[in-house]
């Protein structure tokens, strides 16, 4: 565990006593050029302690597969490090969006992340991460595939992985964003 990784469990943990609540932490190497900035961990990244492993990953994984992008290369976190659940009629545990509460108890702790890595540019996936960046009037439907900027580097709005799942009409739209993303990363990394 990074020292920044102990803070975030000694302060979360006074917040949430006696509950099991993991947190996920970002994953990669802090030389990356490029982080990923995803809403939050769902079941199996809770369950693995890893970001983006689960439905969500695995559709992440494909489509950085067709833009050329190397997992490895990258640096992928999420803004809120817990999972959010809720219980659903049926009395089972679900995934949730995360609160405005919960998103500005993250935001501090993910600057401080970001300061650690090397990076070159953010990827945001979702409206969860790109507002929490760029503010509430920022919407993925009309940033997404563009080069916006943040903290003095580019910022790229992808829809979120899981968006696909439910509405396929984006699928195209999200392979041309992401190709040309694997563009923008070789020509300005040389990767
Ligand atoms: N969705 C996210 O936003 N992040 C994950 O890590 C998994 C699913």
């Amino acid at each position: 565990m990074t020292k920044l990784e102990r803070e975030m469990s000694a302060f979360f943990a006074g917040l949430y006593p006696g509950e099991s609540r993991p947190l996920v932490f970002g994953e990669g190497k802090s030389d990356a050029r490029t982080v990923l900035i995803g809403e939050a961990p769902g079941e199996q990244e809770a369950l693995q302690g890893r970001p983006f492993v689960g439905k969500a990953g695995k559709n992440l994984d494909e489509l950085l597969g067709l833009a050329g992008i190397d997992r490895e290369s990258v640096y992928i976190t999420n803004v809120v490090k817990i999972r959010p659940t809720r219980v659903s009629d049926a009395g089972r545990t679900v995934n949730r969006a995360p609160t405005r509460e919960e998103i500005e108890l993250f935001l501090p702790w993910l600057r401080k992340e970001l300061a650690g890595v090397a990076m070159r540019r953010v990827v945001t996936l979702g409206n969860v991460p790109l507002k929490a960046l760029l503010g509430a009037k920022a919407t993925i439907g009309e940033a997404h595939g563009q080069r916006l900027e943040w903290n003095g580097i580019p910022l790229w709005p992808m829809y979120h992985p899981a968006s696909i799942i439910y509405n396929r009409a984006l699928r195209p739209v999200y392979e041309e964003d992401i190709r040309r993303l694997g563009e923008v990363i070789r020509r300005e990394d040389g990767q």
